[in-house]
């Protein structure tokens, strides 16, 4: 029977595939908060493609740390009434035991406040620094006059300007959901010292992005010029477009004393912005890494690198990833990343997560309620592919689907046949039968869309396909009624033929699910009696590699009682009154750390400049698409004595069915451009900045087309 599948072919096929040395990154969890469900989607996601590849017999390294510079973790530390170093030592035991709970695998855990990573960005700097890369700049910024600091956004508190809340932060209204900025604050305080807070000069280090050669550089690797393969998801390279038209800015890495984080060399007082130093927590976690095990570090980071390098990352951060990263790595003289796999937002219920309605699950809560992780890693699993789509934990249905596909049809399989095995034959495996071999025949075809599947992160699809499997070895048992035949003893071959074949396209089916519930799946193969996780090759269709006996049969998985998940939301609400927090800002979360630049402003005018600009009311008459644009809309413009077809880089905030009929403001004396899709006769005129927009002009009712604007 073996023969049929033990074919040269079969095994040739097995052998074709070259082998590979990679190394993978989760983004690194700041220092001062716990893991969270949310978190958990990337970790789970980037463990699962990890041990596939490892199962594969490719070389793969996954490395993290944390994030630990920074002023809120300097400020949590002090509130703490311990030093930084004491902070970030705690909360990295903690994020690694609740990451070990969840059968997280990092090869080294590290921490970015480690010389490796101090030495890494010292290099990095002083090469940038070398080729004219960073220049120095005074600007102007809010000030805590008491603490004597400068406050990053979230630090500034006051009352909302729109809804007039009280205490809301220097970004965003949490009870209207306004975002501003914090000069748009009324009152505003300092959340550190109470204090309002004042202007105040600083000379800041810029990495000059703007600067031609990063401009060439990223214009072109950003598109996949530069690689064999697009290093970027097809709407993470859209939104680099959008980035790119809107004009790359320089960077400003630099922060003033009080900081916790690395002082810059020769720079007494300025230390390197906590996301400068971050992503070089990747490159010093490996090298903390082959210090261990004695790898050559060069080989992975150095340009002419033959080894692929992954950042699985939240699409929150492709800003820092795909533009600032590689553009530091490329003019420092290390290789830039193979790919970036972004990944989208966690929902629970349909909503974001909340702390008041329990749904801001902690990690460490989930498993001590007794949660089995491994729950949470396939109810993952189904619903992960590799887009930027957010992805909705849905409680009822979290409880359903592992109880039917991972109970209900996985671990069933074993269950049933091994009582059989065990009652009749002693454990042993009979050889396959005739019968059998259709599963066999079935196995090759899963086995090979799900290994596609898996290298593509479409784990919703590798796991259809495994439980189509399952779907297929249960109906073979059944057909067969094994329970039946068992009442017969002249039919004991049969029996033990059937319940062989189905332990046997069992052990195949868990090898196929191991990268997603890989303690289950230990508990598995030892079942088979094989102590150490087979690898995609004891797939191999040889009677060699397949398992011969059974140990007794010990439950593999418990099903989820819906109880356990009220009893979860229910000790989340409270974990929320205990601590009194705000609600979570988001999982948006580098918007923490951002800090206002105070945008300058332009050169004064005379009034005789200002009406040289003819601004007019315009009715927009049409709002379309424009085939091949990204980023452009076709407005016709109605000012009343006129029509006008202006071209408007406003595609990504706005529907043109939202505009249609809607009044705004445009430059009606602006010299036609001529572009790719027509003449623009104008512009009409929005505001953005880095937190949002374009937001075009609306003017106040009462407006008419072609009223002059001054
Ligand atoms: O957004 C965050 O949580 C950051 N701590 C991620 C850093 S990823 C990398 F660049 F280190
Ligand atoms: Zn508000």
């Amino acid at each position: 029977m073996w023969d049929n599948f033990a074919t040269q072919e079969n095994i040739e096929f097995r052998h074709m595939t070259t082998h590979r040395t990679i190394l993978v990154t989760s983004a690194l969890p700041y220092a001062n908060g716990p893991i969270h469900l949310g978190h958990l989607v990337e970790y789970i996601q980037t463990d699962i493609w990890v041990r596939f590849q490892k199962m594969r017999g490719n070389t793969c390294h996954y490395v993290c740390a944390d994030d630990t510079h920074g002023t809120p973790i300097m400020l949590r530390a002090e509130k703490e009434g311990i030093a930084p170093e004491e902070l970030i030592r705690r909360v990295h035991g903690e994020h690694l035991r609740d990451f070990t709970g969840f059968h997280i695998e990092f090869d080294n855990y590290y921490s970015t406040h480690s010389e490796e990573t101090r030495q890494l960005a010292e290099t990095i700097y002083g090469r940038l620094k070398e080729r004219k890369l960073i220049e120095d700049r005074s600007i102007e910024q809010y000030y805590d006059p008491v603490k004597e600091m400068f406050l990053p956004d979230r630090f500034i508190k006051g009352e909302c300007p729109k809804c007039h809340a009280k205490d809301q932060y220097g970004d965003s209204c949490e009870a209207c959901g306004a975002t501003y900025s914090p000069t748009d604050l009324i009152n505003p305080y300092s959340a550190v010292s109470g204090a309002a807070p004042v202007r105040k000069e600083s000379v800041h280090y810029f990495f000059k992005l703007s600067d031609s050669r990063c401009h060439d550089f990223l214009s072109k690797w950003t598109t996949g010029q530069l690689t064999p393969e697009p290093p970027l998801q097809t709407e993470a390279a859209n939104k680099m477009a959008e980035w790119f038209e809107a004009g790359l800015s320089d960077w400003d890495i630099s922060r003033d004393a009080p900081y916790f984080g690395f002082e810059i060399p020769d720079a007494p007082g300025k230390f390197f912005y906590v996301w400068l130093d971050a992503p070089i927590g990747y490159m010093g976690s490996f090298k903390n890494l082959c210090e261990r095990l004695n790898l050559d570090f060069d080989q992975y980071w150095n340009k002419d690198s033959s080894t692929e390098l992954y950042h699985f990352i939240g699409k929150d951060i492709l800003y820092f990833h795909a533009l600032f990263w590689p553009a530091m790595l490329e003019h420092s003289d290390f290789r830039t990343p193979t790919k970036i796999f972004a990944h989208g937002f966690l929902t629970v219920n349909g909503e974001k997560m909340s702390k008041s309605r329990g749904t801001f699950i902690t990690a460490e809560s989930y498993l001590q309620q007794g949660l089995n992780p491994e729950w949470l890693r396939y109810y993952y699993a189904c619903k992960l592919n590799g887009t930027m789509e957010d992805i909705d934990l849905n409680l009822e249905d979290f409880v359903a689907r592992v109880n039917s596909d991972l109970v209900g049809k996985y671990v069933n399989i074993a269950s049933r046949s091994a009582t059989f095995i065990q009652k009749y034959f002693d454990g042993r495996l009979d050889e396959p039968s005739e019968a059998g071999s259709t599963l066999l025949a079935a196995s090759i075809t899963h086995e090979e869309l799900i290994a596609e599947a898996y290298e593509a992160r479409e784990y919703g699809k590798a796991v259809r396909e495994a439980m189509s499997f399952a779907d297929q070895i249960n109906q073979y048992f059944d057909q067969n009624k094994p329970w039946e035949i068992a009442k017969d003893p002249t039919k004991r071959q049969l029996l033990h033929a059937i319940c062989s074949d189905c332990l046997r396209a069992f052990y195949r089916l868990t090898i196929f699910l191991a990268p997603i519930i890989p303690d289950t799946a230990r508990k598995a193969f030892a079942l088979f009696k094989i102590p150490d996780n087979p690898s995609w090759e004891d797939l191999d269709y040889r009677p060699v590699r397949a398992p011969k006996e059974l140990r007794e049969y010990q439950h593999l998985l418990t099903r989820i009682d819906p109880k356990q998940i009220e009893s979860l939301v229910e000790a989340n609400k409270h974990n929320l009154q205990a601590a009194a927090q705000p609600e979570p800002h988001s999982q948006q979360r580098h918007a923490e750390h951002q800090q206002h630049t105070i945008q300058p402003i332009a050169d004064t005018i005379s009034i005789d400049d200002f009406a040289k600009i003819d601004l007019r009311i315009a009715r927009i008459a049409k709002a379309e698409h424009v085939e091949g644009a990204d980023k452009l809309l076709k407005l016709t413009l109605d000012i009343g004595s006129e029509t006008r077809t202006v071209f408007a880089g406003i595609k990504s905030a706005y529907d043109p069915a939202q505009l249609e009929g809607k009044l705004t403001v445009m430059v009606a004396n602006l010299a036609p451009r001529k572009m790719k899709f027509g003449l623009s006769e104008g512009m009409v005129l929005a505001a953005s900045d880095e937190r949002g927009g374009p937001f075009v002009l609306i003017p106040d009712e009462g407006a008419q087309p072609g009223m002059r604007v001054k």
